[in-house]
């Protein structure tokens, strides 16, 4: 029998009408999670030549430009970030801002940034792959350890004296972004920006991720809204995010959120 046949056995003749609901919820949740959520065929979304030809030559950003001029490590991105990048890090541009970026891969990425926002800021990278500890040069500096490891972020963290900024590109498991956010979230400075990448994984089941699932990664940035706007309901909140978040930019695959503590909202009339 299968799960989704156990749920509908459970509804019977007798039930009143709650658990009667309560039960073909539960049938309708496993429905849901019994859909396969498959990626589709990545090789659509491949950038065509002639489109990165076009792209080299009239850059939508400054962080685009330095991208295509880049000629070190390997760095992969989806071509919509860099606007989405630049709107939200020009201000950090040659200032002593510090970023951490989860996920190093081939440590492009890191020399991106550090072109992009120059010698002052400080930027660590932090991978659960060993190896990642020889894709860096200095100023720029990783450390190996899981992201879901809070002892680990908080050490990384304080070892960089604070940070600004962070960008979640590591596994992009929603169990480990979740736990990433939950321990630096709360370390994040006032006014500082949390970025996760590549959230069109919450839809797919190897990334723990399916449609509308619940502890996909998307449905944790619904619910840090949630949070956001808990001075309207009496829920608990389920985020370290209440009354810290300013803002949620939520792009396709791409969250940024922004940490600024709130005040009790306040309504006003224009004087008679
Ligand atoms: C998408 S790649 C990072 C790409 C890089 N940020 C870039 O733009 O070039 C993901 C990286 O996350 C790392 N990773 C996977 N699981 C991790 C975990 N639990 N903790 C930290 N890093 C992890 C992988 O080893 C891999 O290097």
């Amino acid at each position: 029998m299968t799960s989704i046949e156990k749920g509908l056995a459970d509804v019977s003749d007798t039930m009143t009408t709650n658990a009667l609901l309560t039960s073909l919820k539960n049938v309708r949740r496993m429905a849901r999670n019994a859909l396969p959520d498959q990626p589709p065929d990545f090789s659509t979304f491949i950038s065509p030549p002639e489109l990165i030809a076009q792209d080299i030559a009239s850059p939508r950003s400054e962080l685009e430009r330095i991208f295509y001029a880049h000629k070190g490590r390997l760095i992969h991105k989806w071509t919509h970030y860099f606007e989405i990048y630049e709107s939200h890090l020009s201000q950090y541009r040659n200032t002593t801002v510090r970023m951490l970026e989860i996920g190093v891969s081939q440590g492009g990425s890191l020399e991106l940034w550090r072109s992009y926002l120059g010698s002052k800021a400080t930027i660590f990278g932090v991978d659960i792959d060993a190896q990642c500890a020889d894709r860096v040069d200095a100023p720029n500096q990783v450390r190996i350890g899981s992201q879901d490891d809070p002892e680990f972020l908080k050490r990384v963290v304080a070892e960089m004296g604070g940070v600004d900024i962070v960008l979640d590109d590591g596994s992009h498991v929603a169990e480990h972004q979740i736990a990433s956010y939950n321990t630096l979230f709360p370390l994040l400075r006032e006014g500082g920006l949390y970025m996760i990448e590549d959230l069109h994984t919450s839809y797919w089941r190897g990334f723990s991720g399916g449609y509308r699932r619940q502890g996909a990664g998307i449905e944790f940035i619904k619910d840090i809204v949630d949070d956001m706007h808990g001075w309207y309901h009496t829920h608990a909140a389920r985020t370290p995010s209440k009354d810290q978040v300013g803002a949620v930019h939520m792009y396709d695959s791409l969250a940024v959120i922004e940490k600024r503590a709130q005040p009790r909202p306040r309504r006003t009339t224009s004087p008679v």
